[in-house]
């Protein structure tokens, strides 16, 4: 009896063994991933470009790694319970990571909540989540820019062009700069934070500046170009410098300025997205703060291709707080004025 015990339990310790081994060789022959991604909306301009990026270098890595990955990629149309219900589809499909840009920057408790229950790491980008919530659990990520880094660089265009050459600055030359300031969504982190530091980079830099008056325009190129329009109407003659929290924007204020048939007048934006570079090539839009776009999507992709495979993240992309990536900026302004 004891012998057929002894035969049974080393039967019973040889499956583990063989069960456990299959297991680690799974783990460690992991050949593809599955990587969720959902978008805000489809229809933002910058958002629109990293999604390009991240699609670029998912195939990049896939080369590289001899890694098969498969995107899932959704658009929230601007509705958080859309967003919520696209995570729990992720989910259900077996998605080894999510990659989510929330609708809603200050709700994402519920996407943190599904993603935790199925132990599925999320890598959050450009609409960043509250502290509170980043710290609920250790594979939450975060991919962006450091949005007052962004306005210090907005502000020192304009801080040294009129070092340079007042006169490029201060159109009408009466010792004030007058400028008009367009704003991004009031939730959105980068909004706040890039309105109050372009600002104080250039009364750091001694620019003397007069704010005519600003405006909410959501990030949108036709919600700018109506508020500029109707400034342009109200200020006649005023307005000397346009600062706006994004290209788009930047590009709706040059819409107004050219159905206006006003030329001189100094628009500045930042994104670098792909109308915002034919602007600036062009030279309608005096500069623009661009985020390093190769390395923002990369670091996205290997991020989340490092969660999906159980590996520790990616040095090359250092994590402030173990948490947070801030990808690298610079200044692009138009050559004529770069030249002085
Ligand atoms: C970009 C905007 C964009 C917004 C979307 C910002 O960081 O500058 O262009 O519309 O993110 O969340």
């Amino acid at each position: 009896m004891k012998r057929t015990i002894k035969i049974f339990l080393s039967c019973m310790a040889a499956c583990l063994f063989l069960t456990s081994c299959q297991g680690v060789r799974k783990e460690e022959e992991k050949t593809s991933i599955r990587i969720g991604i959902s978008l805000y909306r489809g229809d933002d301009t910058f958002i629109n470009n990293i999604r390009s990026i991240i699609e670029d270098k998912a195939k990049e890595y896939e080369r590289e790694s001899g890694i098969k990955v498969t995107l899932d990629i959704q658009e929230a149309k601007g509705n958080q319970n859309t967003q919520n219900n696209q995570v729990e589809r992720f989910i259900s499909l077996g998605c080894d990571v999510l990659c989510i840009n929330p609708v809603d920057r200050m709700d994402t408790s519920l996407i943190i909540d599904k993603a935790m229950t199925a132990n599925v790491p999320v890598v959050f980008f450009n609409r960043q989540p509250v502290e509170e919530d980043m710290n609920r659990w250790d594979k939450l990520y975060y991919v962006g820019v450091d949005a007052k880094e962004t306005a210090i660089l907005q502000g020192e265009m304009v801080v040294d062009l009129y070092r340079e050459q007042p006169e490029a600055v201060d159109l009408n030359g009466d010792g004030v700069v007058s400028y008009v300031m367009l704003e991004g969504e009031t939730s959105h982190q980068d909004s706040l934070i890039r309105t109050e530091w372009s600002v104080q980079t250039l009364k750091d830099g001694r620019v003397p500046i007069e704010k005519i008056t600003g405006g909410i325009a959501n990030w949108e190129r036709s919600q700018a170009s109506a508020l500029m329009e109707q400034w342009l109407a109200e200020y006649p003659d005023t307005i000397e410098l346009v600062i706006s929290n994004n290209d788009d924007m930047a590009l709706g204020a040059i819409d107004a300025l050219e159905r206006a048939q006003i030329v001189g007048v100094n628009v500045i934006g930042i994104d670098g997205t792909t109308p915002g570079l034919e602007a600036l090539e062009s030279g309608k839009l005096l500069g623009t703060v661009s985020a390093n776009k190769e390395i923002y999507g990369s670091a996205v992709i290997k991020l989340a291709a490092s969660c999906a495979l159980g590996e520790e993240p990616p040095e090359e992309y250092p994590l402030t707080d173990g948490t947070y990536f801030w990808t690298p900026q610079e200044i692009l302004i138009t050559k004529i004025k770069e030249n002085l």
